[in-house]
């Protein structure tokens, strides 16, 4: 017989070890997974891809949609709020999809539509969410702060998210470990409870490096404890400061957002509000490097102008490195590779926050990008106008590399495909129309399933 080994997370050495703790079981009924996450050829995204035609200019308005990571983070808010929370501009794209239906395997009611989306938590009736959906997105991981924080317990399956480095969760472990809870790893899930059985107390906790997740799993889980938390050298990002201005509203003290140190007092209970998503920075950023002029913008809306000329010509030669906020984005990177590719110039981009961020180089080189890398820096030699680039079969592996690959193949000469196309619709809503009501010629291809004879 094989027996599962139950693993305790080891803060002093950063590891984890064999537990010989009995096991730990949830109190809270648990949601039946067979029912919620069957596999089924349904949910499968069609296998289609993009054909791009280079060379348009692009001119016109579009409006930016909401934040993705700033609308995951909050999502998994809504878990610390009872009752009724109404959300706007949430981006429709896969990413949130996939953690509405985590919210759903709590027992959890949303309903969206059109960018509005309401989640009512009263019917909640697990602490464990669909694992399946858990490894789909990073976002899904942060549900285990407040289900924690609410509850007392959690057990939340190991993250996924895009392919771009190792991503541990030691942080995420030794924060909440810093405010009460015990923490295990079994089965490829981590399961967590509150020492004294019912809730977190506040503490200190320095992280290590601003990790963006584990200052919002954190920032949630504090939000319910049991007095003062300090949290130091924590992320900066908007998202970050995004989350604390929801859960404030929902009735939460946090206080420091958008500085290095939060201090958070913790309530009772908090109670679901109206809340309007920020836009998403990166994909205004991305249609900046198309191109594109950001000509207004207020705390909720950003509209984008595509203006006749090329406002980034003037970009070359620049030496990029990417770090936390207000550092250069990481999400940014492989599309500021994209642009670089196509000014005159050498340029160097060093990718600082990930390990593994640059798989969108070869893909980039097989359109005729003079890109060579060593470790996690590329050194590029710019085409003007990607006047070398020549369009061919690319493959997205990853959401912000497939969206340098869009604008490497509208700049190349002649038709580019893109595969995988799915990476890129977790994250960017409609991204190929928008550009296409620019003027750019983007097609998708869905391929139908053949029937059998
Ligand atoms: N890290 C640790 N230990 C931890 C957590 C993180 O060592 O416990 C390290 C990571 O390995 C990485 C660095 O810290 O080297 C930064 O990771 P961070 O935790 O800040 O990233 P994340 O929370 O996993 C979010 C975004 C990413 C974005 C990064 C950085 C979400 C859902 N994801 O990820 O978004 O790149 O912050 O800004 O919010 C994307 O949108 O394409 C994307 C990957």
């Amino acid at each position: 017989m094989c027996e599962s080994m139950t693993l305790f997370f080891n803060a002093q050495s950063h590891h984890f070890e064999p537990n010989l703790r009995k096991p730990f079981l949830c109190s809270v009924k648990r949601t039946h997974f067979s029912q919620l996450c069957q596999p089924s050829t349904e949910n499968l995204p069609p296998d289609h891809g993009l054909i791009l035609v280079g060379g348009s200019k692009l001119s016109g308005h579009v409006n930016i949609s909401g934040s993705k990571n700033s609308a995951l983070a909050i999502l998994a808010g809504t878990l610390c709020c009872s009752k009724t929370s109404k959300l706007h501009n949430i981006p429709d794209i896969s990413d949130t999809r996939e953690m509405f239906s985590i919210l759903q395997s709590l027992g959890v009611r949303v309903e969206a539509s059109n960018g509005e989306v309401t989640v009512d938590t009263d019917g909640i009736r697990s602490v464990e969410p669909c694992p399946e959906s858990v490894r789909q997105t990073r976002g899904g991981f942060f549900v285990v702060g407040p289900l924690l924080a609410r509850f007392g317990e959690a057990v939340v399956a190991l993250p996924g998210g895009c392919d771009i480095g190792t991503r541990p969760i030691d942080l995420y472990i030794r924060g909440l470990q810093a405010l009460g809870a015990v923490v295990e790893l079994r089965d490829g899930k981590v399961c967590a409870f509150a020492v004294n059985g019912k809730r977190l107390v506040g503490g200190k906790f320095h992280l290590d490096y601003p990790s963006v997740g584990a200052t919002e799993t954190l920032m949630m889980a504090a939000s319910m404890a049991d007095g003062v938390t300090t949290l130091c050298n924590v992320a900066q990002e908007p998202e970050v400061v995004d989350l604390a201005w929801f859960l404030n509203k929902s009735g939460a003290c946090v206080e420091g957002e958008g500085s290095d140190t939060l201090v958070i007092k913790g309530r009772n209970q908090l109670h679901g509000p109206e809340f309007t998503i920020i836009p998403d920075r990166i994909e205004a950023d991305k249609l900046s490097a198309a191109g594109c002029k950001i000509i207004e913008t207020t705390q909720n809306t950003l509209e984008i102008s595509a203006l006749p000329g090329d406002i980034a010509r003037d970009i070359r030669g620049v030496h990029v490195k990417t770090g936390p906020f207000p550092q250069f984005p990481t999400d940014l990177q492989p599309q500021i590779m994209a642009l670089l590719m196509t000014r005159n110039g050498s340029s160097i981009v060093e990718e600082s926050v990930f390990d593994k961020r640059m798989g969108h180089v070869r893909e980039l080189q097989k359109l005729g990008g003079r890109i060579q890398v060593c470790g996690n820096t590329a050194f590029i030699k710019g085409q003007d106008h990607g006047s070398a680039l020549y369009g061919t079969t690319v493959c997205a592996t990853n959401l912000r590399g497939g969206a340098a690959l869009i604008l490497a193949g509208m700049a190349a000469e002649g038709i580019t495909k893109i595969d995988g196309v799915a990476h890129i619709d977790r994250g960017y809503q409609n991204l190929d129309m928008k550009l296409c009501s620019l003027g750019a010629n983007i097609r998708r291809l869905i391929s139908l399933p053949v029937c059998q004879a």
